[in-house]
């Protein structure tokens, strides 16, 4: 790698390949933000007025507003060693607002949520985990001009050979990829540990992919667009046949996080593939970063920085249920906010007064110390009405690619209505799926009177139990 043999030679812990796979970034997290999918920003106008519906989000205008103040002041750094509370029961909205605060932020802002109570491990002390998450949300922009070898794979034939060492099996000695581009084509003879790179890659000929020229490392960029299809939906990419030679330099755009470099520096550097990474991580349950591990890794990056290879690119951390810390992790937390590269950090809460978790008589609002909460700007989300809920349907409707026969939206928000937003939602995909049972494509209103048969919402499902006396009471066995 070219930017790293600039740096000053590879002091300690952290050694050349600083940089992680990329097959090994974190998005074991995205399933969280998946709910989410519909939300594309805050949905203000440049007066910073929200409109009653914009960007996927519907109603809750003063809480967007307000957090759209908060952008601003994050913009113009104004907003370090602060905090961003939001408070209001729950589906009411918060998580959504805080990834919309991520999204107004900037393109491919790291999103960092977590949950209160995620600190309580028996494995890693709870200020680490909060540390972090901290450093997961601060993600690295690399730039860098490489060697390699791009273009559509016309060819990909594995050579093997008489295994030597044992008489019978057959090895790959190399394999054989053909590339094409618009100018030209190129045939590589490789060797077998890119082929099971491409394997594993899941690459077969009609794929444009590019290969490294120094590592060897094989990615894949997508499929040719000769070979697109006239499917509607689709989670396939398709890109145009590159131009130029195959053999070419390329600038090549990483985004990392730092949370992502302590890790893969934490671990002994076995092969870049995914295999070794994962070898290593059941090997030594959970690795331990270190906080001279951080610092190095902070040294790498602020040369990165200085040599313009790399750009900061300050993320927001979400910490969910945030009563749920304890008095030792808000002390940490004061401090982590006062640190030089802290994110933006975002808090949630659905609770009132609450005693703060590891004393035992300070009770506070939301259950966060004062000396916290002073730091903390608190935004109030509301409930919504029934029409509200009904719009928020029909977009995850679409979004999820269902379709709604008549009444069925009335239905479903008055439904959430009873119950909440988030239970109107989720009715949505077993009704589907019920839907499909009777072998249609669409929603009816009988699938959501079924439901109602088959499950409960959380109000009725409590007063049921209160009536005849609980499960304990005696009378259920
Ligand atoms: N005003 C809104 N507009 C659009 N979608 C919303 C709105 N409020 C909540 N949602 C959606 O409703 C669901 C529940 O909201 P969520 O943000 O998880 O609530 P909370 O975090 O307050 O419990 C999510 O799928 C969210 O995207
Ligand atoms: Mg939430």
């Amino acid at each position: 790698m070219k930017a790293t043999s600039a740096t000053p030679s590879t002091s300690a812990p952290v050694a050349h390949n600083a940089l992680p796979p990329p097959s090994a970034t974190s998005n074991a997290r995205s399933s969280r933000i998946a709910p989410h999918s519909h939300i594309k920003g805050l949905g203000l106008t440049s007066d910073g007025l929200a409109a009653p519906d914009g960007a996927g989000f519907i109603g809750q205008t003063n809480a967007r507003e307000a957090c759209g103040v908060v952008v601003d002041l994050v913009k113009s750094r104004k907003f370090s060693g602060r905090a961003l509370l939001l408070v209001g029961a729950p589906g009411t909205g918060k998580t959504a607002l805080a990834l919309a605060v991520s999204h107004e932020l900037g393109n491919k802002v790291p999103f960092c949520p977590m949950v209160g109570s995620e600190v309580y491990s028996t494995e890693v002390k709870k200020t680490e985990v909060l540390a972090e998450s901290f450093r997961r949300a601060i993600g690295l922009r690399i730039k860098e001009t490489k060697e390699v070898y791009e273009g559509e794979v016309t060819e990909l034939t594995p050579a093997e050979a008489e295994n030597p060492l044992s008489g019978y099996g057959k090895t790959v000695s190399h394999v054989i990829v053909g590339l094409k581009t618009v100018k030209g084509t190129k045939q590589l003879r490789l060797d077998p540990t890119i082929y099971e790179a491409i394997l594993k890659e899941k690459i077969v000929v009609g794929d444009v992919i590019y290969v490294e020229a120094n590592t060897g490392a094989v990615k894949r960029v997508g499929r040719s667009d000769a070979y697109a299809s006239s499917y509607d939906l689709e989670s396939e990419t398709y890109v145009p046949l590159p131009k130029g030679d195959v053999h070419k330099r390329k600038e090549l755009v990483q985004d990392v996080t730092l949370g992502d470099l302590d890790a893969a520096n934490a671990r002994p550097q076995g092969g870049q593939d995914i295999m070794s990474v994962m070898g290593s991580l059941v090997k030594s349950g959970r690795t331990e970063v270190t906080d001279k591990l951080r610092r190095e890794v902070n040294k790498v990056v602020k040369g990165y920085v200085d040599q313009g290879v790399a750009e900061v690119v300050p993320g927001v951390v979400f910490i969910d249920e945030v009563h749920m810390l304890d008095i030792e992790c808000f002390t940490y937390l004061n401090a982590l906010l006062e640190s030089p590269m802290a994110p933006t950090v975002i808090l949630a809460t659905n609770r009132g007064n609450a005693l703060v978790r590891g004393t035992t008589d300070v009770v506070s609002p939301h259950g966060v110390p004062v000396d916290l909460l002073d730091r903390c700007l608190i935004v109030k989300t509301d409930g919504y009405n029934r029409e509200q809920i009904g719009k928020v349907v029909q977009l995850r409707a679409n979004v999820e690619g269902l379709k709604l026969g008549p009444g069925v939206l009335e239905r479903i928000a008055e439904e959430g209505e009873r119950g909440s937003m988030r239970y109107a939602l989720q009715l949505l995909t077993p009704a589907s799926i019920l839907a499909g049972l009777s072998g249609r494509n669409q929603i009816e209103v009988e699938d959501i009177g079924e439901m109602n048969e088959l499950f409960l919402d959380a109000k009725t499902s409590a007063t049921n139990i209160g009536a005849d006396g609980g499960f304990d009471g005696g009378k259920m066995w």
